[in-house]
């Protein structure tokens, strides 16, 4: 192989690595474990969540398909608990801009809450649903926001 191909390589190496390490590290909202995606409920590995675990940032927010059927699943998986306008009821309301865990202010720690779950019957959702729907269910309860749009971490 010529000097210059094997250069070529060894930068392509370089810079695949440096994507890997780009990754977010998400982290357990009570326990501060880094969540591990490898388990759970399969189908979530989707573009969507790939761009959201380098960017951060959920791709579906204002995604008007993503937030019509984040609204369905949140009506099943969630409504009994946080109330069908996500208002509050056993658990606390999520269309606010008051959080338990302020993390809940970002995409990312939104998804944190989400995937490992807090305390108490809040249990981690990994086994319900997938990623991808994970991310649906917040584009919704974005959509839905009816706090202080300064206050609204996930916009910056
Ligand atoms: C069995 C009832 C139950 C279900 C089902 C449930 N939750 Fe919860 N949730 C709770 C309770 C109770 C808390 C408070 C736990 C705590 O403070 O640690 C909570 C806390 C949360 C928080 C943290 C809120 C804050 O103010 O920081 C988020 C976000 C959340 N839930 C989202 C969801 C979503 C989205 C779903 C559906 C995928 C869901 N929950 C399903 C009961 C539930």
């Amino acid at each position: 192989m010529k000097r210059r191909t094997l250069t070529a390589l060894a930068l392509g190496a370089a810079l695949a690595a440096t994507a890997a390490s780009a990754e977010i590290t998400f982290r357990h909202a009570i326990t501060g474990e880094t969540l591990d995606f490898e388990y759970g409920k399969k189908g979530g590995d989707t573009e969507a969540f790939k761009k959201f675990k380098q960017s951060g940032k959920n791709p579906y927010n204002t995604d008007k398909a993503a937030i019509d059927k984040g609204h369905s699943l949140y009506l099943t998986a969630c409504s009994g608990c946080h109330g069908h306008e996500a208002e509050g009821k056993l658990g606390p309301g999520l269309a606010d801009d008051y959080w338990t865990y302020p993390r809940g202010a970002t995409d990312v720690g939104l998804f944190e809450i989400l995937w490992g779950g807090a305390q108490g019957m809040m249990g981690p959702q990994y086994t319900n649903l997938n990623a991808d729907e994970l991310l649906q269910i917040m584009s919704f309860l974005r959509s839905i926001y009816k706090g202080d749009p300064a206050k609204a971490e996930w916009l910056k």
